[in-house]
């Protein structure tokens, strides 16, 4: 625990393994058995206090329609339904995270509705929100798809954003491949990749932010059965998070549908 909150900065870039070339299920993955076995919330660069301060200067209301995909314990859809009594929906395809996400909304009273699915195929109508928020999500998944989706459920006029793992140069093969290999990445993007999958998908008016001033405490939402390993492939990921330091870098994204 006391490991845990000293390295907690090392959770900003907490990651997921989506499927892989080799047939890998999301489901089957160590790393996500570790990342919802330990009910990891905030787990983006920033974390909450970055989603805070995004959210100040977007326009929301109680008339709000904001979609969370990825949202694992459902940290942010928590907050932004408290703070601003929006209509929020989360979804996420890991089963303990919605749980666990759903066991929060109960616990505080929260109208939010968590839904178990793919962020690349989303069981919701065309044109529902007016916000939808990625937190670290889509660079483990096919971006055009997810983006497709995003685009779809967006109201016109609806905004997008997302803080997401952005690389600065091409990588290294042996580097690329260890990186992947262990968060499963589906592919890594600099900012002009970043930029045009966004107007390939149909998005207006991107911006791109870097905040590098703000960061939180993670929560943890610990289940029962913590098998031993699942505390090695916690290591692993503080060490990886060391060693590419420089690389792990991220962006602030917002556009208009
Ligand atoms: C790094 S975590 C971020 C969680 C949350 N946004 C936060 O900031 O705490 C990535 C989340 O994306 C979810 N995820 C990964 N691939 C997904 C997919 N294809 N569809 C839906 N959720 C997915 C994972 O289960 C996980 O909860």
């Amino acid at each position: 625990m006391t490991t845990l909150c000293r390295n907690h900065t090392i959770f900003n870039f907490i990651l997921y393994k989506n499927t892989t070339k080799e047939g890998i299920l999301i489901q089957n993955s160590k790393y996500l058995d570790f990342l919802s076995k330990f009910g990891v919330g905030g787990a983006h660069p920033g974390g909450i206090n970055l989603t805070k301060e995004i959210f100040k200067t977007e326009n929301i209301s109680k008339m709000s329609h904001i979609l969370d995909i990825g949202c694992g314990t459902g940290q942010t859809a928590a907050y932004l339904a408290d703070k601003y009594e929006a209509k929020v929906t989360g979804i996420d395809i890991n089963s303990i995270m919605v749980a666990k996400a759903q066991r929060r909304m109960k616990k505080n009273r929260l109208p939010v509705k968590i839904i178990q699915c793919s962020i690349e195929q989303i069981p919701l109508p065309d044109n529902t929100f007016d916000f939808i928020i990625s937190e670290s999500v889509l660079s483990f998944v096919n971006k055009p798809n997810a983006l497709k989706e995003i685009f779809r459920l967006l109201k016109n006029g609806g905004r997008f954003i997302a803080i997401e793992f952005t690389i600065h140069q091409p990588l290294e093969e042996k580097i690329e491949k260890e990186i992947k290999q262990f968060y499963g990445f589906d592919s890594f993007s600099m900012k002009k990749d970043w930029i045009s999958f966004l107007k390939r998908a149909g998005f207006k008016n991107i911006r791109i932010q870097k905040n590098k001033s703000i960061s939180s405490i993670p929560e943890f939402h610990y289940s029962k059965d913590i098998k031993h390993e699942l505390y090695e492939v916690m290591d692993k990921h503080f060490d990886m998070n060391l060693k590419y330091e420089g690389v792990f870098d991220y962006r602030i994204y917002s556009c208009t549908k």
